[in-house]
């Protein structure tokens, strides 16, 4: 109790001194930020680290990070640390349970809602993310983005020169795979197990559609059905078309990029980090280096997923945090982040100040993700538990070791009712 109302009288006066505006030069001591952007992943974040440094000259930032696409590293060194006493003051998390059912509901995260209010923030986020960051009423981290999930990346140059139309269902990649590979050109490249499982996500909303899919988080699609089953066989025929067999293993989320970039892959299905990464790194220009559209099937939906950032309670640098969080949310932050990361903001009054930061790709997703049907990721950490997530890897081991489809339908059943993630009927 003690302790809680110690934590609120840091809060209380922090937030007074960030709000009042004359925190700034009074900061100091040390800001340690924990993600998984490391290296080609880096810029974005370092432009945030950047404006942070200029608006607290005193402060030190730390900049931990564990390489690994997706977190899959990082999130098991956070857990010791996070268990073992050490937490960082603020570390990235996505939006979604693997916030909430994790550490909010551990106690280990301090409620934000104060935060949100003195900036302002009520309105400025959209209401279903709003509800990723909520548990029990309180708000628990500040989102830096939005990120799309369900694009294919093509090279222009290389659809051009197969003379193939960009597929815009399963059917019509599935019919254009056999000339591809003649062409000794790879249908669709596929990296580490964790780009396999992101491929399955959109063969999935493909099949199901944005219905289908929302249905297996409401226990409306039955996730042993027919259906299910068909999802697991048209996904064993995207697969037949890939480079899994092959080099797949050894390949991060960049080099599988890369060889659509160089041509000897015609399409990859990734997140839109890809585009950061293509545009900030690689220095090519959207609808010209590298080309995009959703994943087939699945032209409407927007898979939708966002990074975002809270502050534990243990943290040892609480005033500095909130520093770091008013930051992340503001219109400003947001347009120093987004638009070298390849997502777009979380706050909705940034594009709109600063249009012109953000390229033809940006601009279109923008426009998507306010026209489309909006559907979680799963990889990402917004449509299921991290129980689901976990287990999710043995269904595909199954299906990967097996081939059979059944097989891998019925496991799902399995860890839906293991993890209670799929909706009260089941
Ligand atoms: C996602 C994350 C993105 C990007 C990607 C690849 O989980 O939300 O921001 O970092 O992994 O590592």
């Amino acid at each position: 109790m003690k302790k809680a109302l110690a934590l609120f009288l840091v809060l209380a006066l922090a937030l007074t001194a960030v709000s009042a505006g004359f925190a700034q030069d009074d900061l100091s001591g040390e800001l340690e930020i924990f993600s998984w952007w490391a290296g080609d992943e880096g810029p974005a974040l370092e432009a945030l680290i950047t404006l942070f440094n200029e608006q607290n000259p005193n402060v030190e930032v730390i900049n931990a990070t564990v390489t690994g696409g997706s977190g899959v590293n990082a999130r098991a060194v956070l857990k010791t640390r996070m268990l073992g006493g050490d937490a960082p003051d603020s570390f990235q998390v996505h939006a979604g349970e693997e916030l909430t059912g994790t550490w909010v509901v551990a106690g280990r995260m301090a409620d934000l809602t104060t935060l949100y209010q003195e900036q302002g923030w009520m309105e400025a986020f959209p209401a279903d993310l709003l509800d990723l960051l909520t548990y029990e009423g309180g708000i628990y981290s500040v989102p830096v983005n939005i990120h799309r999930s369900n694009v294919m990346w093509y090279n222009p140059a290389t659809v051009e020169s197969l003379g193939i139309a960009v597929p815009a269902t399963m059917d019509e990649f599935l019919a254009a795979c056999p000339a591809i590979q003649e062409a000794g050109i790879t249908p669709l490249v596929v990296g580490e197990a964790w780009t396999v499982n992101h491929l399955w996500e959109s063969v999935a909303l493909g099949v199901l559609g944005a219905e289908g899919w929302n249905g297996i988080w409401t226990g409306e699609t039955d996730p042993a059905g027919a259906e299910m089953v068909q999802v697991f066989e048209t996904f064993g025929q995207v697969l037949a078309c890939s480079n899994l067999a092959e080099d797949a293993a050894g390949l991060s989320w960049q080099q599988a990029i890369d060889k659509v970039v160089a041509g000897e892959a015609a399409f990859n299905i990734m997140g839109d980090w890809a585009a950061g990464y293509m545009t900030t790194t690689l220095g090519l220009e959207p609808g010209v280096g590298f080309g995009y559209a959703p994943t087939p099937g699945a032209v409407g939906t927007f898979m939708w997923l966002s990074d975002s950032f809270g502050l534990p309670v243990d943290a040892a640098n609480q005033a500095n945090t909130l520093a770091w969080l008013s930051l992340l949310g503001s219109v400003d932050g947001q347009n120093a982040f987004n638009p070298l990361k390849g997502s777009i903001p979380a706050n909705v009054n940034a594009v709109a100040a600063a249009p012109d930061l953000y390229n033809a790709y940006l601009q279109s997703a923008a426009a998507d993700w306010s026209s489309n049907a909006l559907v979680g990721s799963l990889v990402h950490g917004a449509a299921a538990n991290e129980r689901f997530m976990g287990d999710f890897n043995q269904v595909m081991e199954i299906y990967l070791s097996s081939g059979s489809a059944e097989a891998a339908a019925s496991a799902m059943a399995a860890i839906c009712l293991q993890s209670g993630a799929c909706g009260s009927s089941m």
